[in-house]
């Protein structure tokens, strides 16, 4: 059977949320990742950097489970799934992203941000979600809410969640990991600041 989503993120526990401007940066930043202890990452598709940056890490960082994020569409889907990459993240849904999606056993993670949508996605069998914006949402509040009446529903909240907030948001039974860009942040990407990025993934891997 292949690797689901919920063992991706159930495994992760943080997920490293990457913009990466310049794909020579790939490398060392996952390398940087890893080396404190976080193995899954996800790549945006933000930058036109982005698939030569997973090629890269899937071919030179062996160790790191990378997916792909920011997809908006069918066809970026499919061009993620194709790049080779472990899985997907979308920061919302439309028709055309739910039907590719659901047309591939590939793992993806939807985002939603209402409970109409978490049930939407529920329905067509996609119940490990990415709550986002989360933390405008309401935070750790919003996810102890829907706990009662979508106890099916597993979350990776991203969106504001930061190295001070983000043991609150795991310490919650339906969340399975939590993603965000505070791990390495552009800033310290542009300067190559690889050792201030691998103490920060070994602080988030405590946590
Ligand atoms: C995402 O794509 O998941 C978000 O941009 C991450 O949000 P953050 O920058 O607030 O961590």
């Amino acid at each position: 059977m292949s690797t689901t989503m919920a063992e991706i993120l159930g495994r992760a526990r943080v997920v490293p949320v990457l913009e990466v401007a310049r794909a020579d940066d790939a490398v060392p930043l996952a390398r940087a990742l890893a080396a404190g202890g976080l193995t899954v990452i996800e790549v945006t598709l933000r930058t036109a950097a982005a698939l030569a940056a997973v090629a890269a890490i899937l071919d030179r960082v062996p160790a790191c489970t990378v997916g792909v994020g920011s997809i908006r569409d069918g066809a970026m889907l499919r061009a993620a799934r194709d790049s080779g990459a472990a899985f997907g993240v979308s920061p919302g849904t439309n028709p055309d992203l739910l039907d590719a999606a659901c047309a591939t056993d590939w793992p993806f993670l939807p985002g939603a941000a209402t409970v109409s949508e978490v049930m939407a996605l529920g329905a067509r069998g996609l119940t490990v979600q990415k709550l986002f914006p989360a933390a405008l949402l309401g935070g750790t509040a919003f996810l102890r809410a829907v706990a009662g009446p979508l106890p099916d529903v597993r979350f990776c909240p991203t969106g504001g969640i930061t190295a001070e907030t983000a043991a609150d948001f795991l310490a919650l039974g339906n969340v399975l990991a939590v993603g965000g860009t505070w791990i390495a942040p552009r800033d310290l990407v542009a300067r190559g600041d690889w050792d201030a990025i691998t103490r920060r993934a070994a602080a988030a891997a405590a946590l």
